[in-house]
């Protein structure tokens, strides 16, 4: 089995409480996880992988962390044609646009959202959603 790449960004650790919970599913399935920040990774970095995860929080006004994780997703939406992609991330006061913007775009591109939308948590994510989480993993590790 390859090994699963769950590429994040997080402030201040919701998102990744959540990264986390998705390796561990990965690692329950049998598979391998890398943990990966979105600051240290290239798109040629991935672009060979056809099942990957990426977890990013709401920031600005319902938009992806603009400093990384949106220059990279202007350049990996195009790129991202018939990859399975497992979405997640915490969000605030919003209502989850960000996440919808986020999987429409990657969707537009071709892409197949696994479990058909992302996982998000309000905050810190519940043991509900650490849940969720950990069976994104299985279905990750198994896709
Ligand atoms: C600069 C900034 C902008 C934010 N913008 C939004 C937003 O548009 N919508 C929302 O629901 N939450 C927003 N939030 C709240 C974060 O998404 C929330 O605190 C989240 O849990 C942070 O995840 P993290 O711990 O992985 O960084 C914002 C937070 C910050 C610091």
């Amino acid at each position: 089995m390859n090994k699963v790449k769950v590429v994040f960004w997080s402030g201040t650790g919701n998102t990744e409480a959540m990264a986390n919970a998705v390796a561990s599913g990965i690692k329950s399935a049998g598979g391998e996880a890398e943990l990966i920040p979105f600051e240290t990774v290239s798109v040629s970095d991935v672009s060979g992988d056809s099942v990957i995860a990426f977890g990013c929080p709401a920031m600005g006004a319902e938009v992806l962390e603009e400093g990384s994780v949106e220059p990279f997703m202007m350049d990996y939406e195009n790129k991202c044609s018939g990859k399975k992609i497992a979405l997640f991330g915490s969000y605030g006061w919003g209502d989850g646009q960000w996440m919808r913007d986020w999987q429409d775009r990657l969707t537009a591109g071709g892409a197949t959202i696994l479990g058909g939308e992302g996982v998000i948590a309000n905050n810190a994510p519940d043991d509900d959603v650490i849940s969720k989480c950990e069976d994104l993993g299985r279905a990750l590790a198994q896709a």
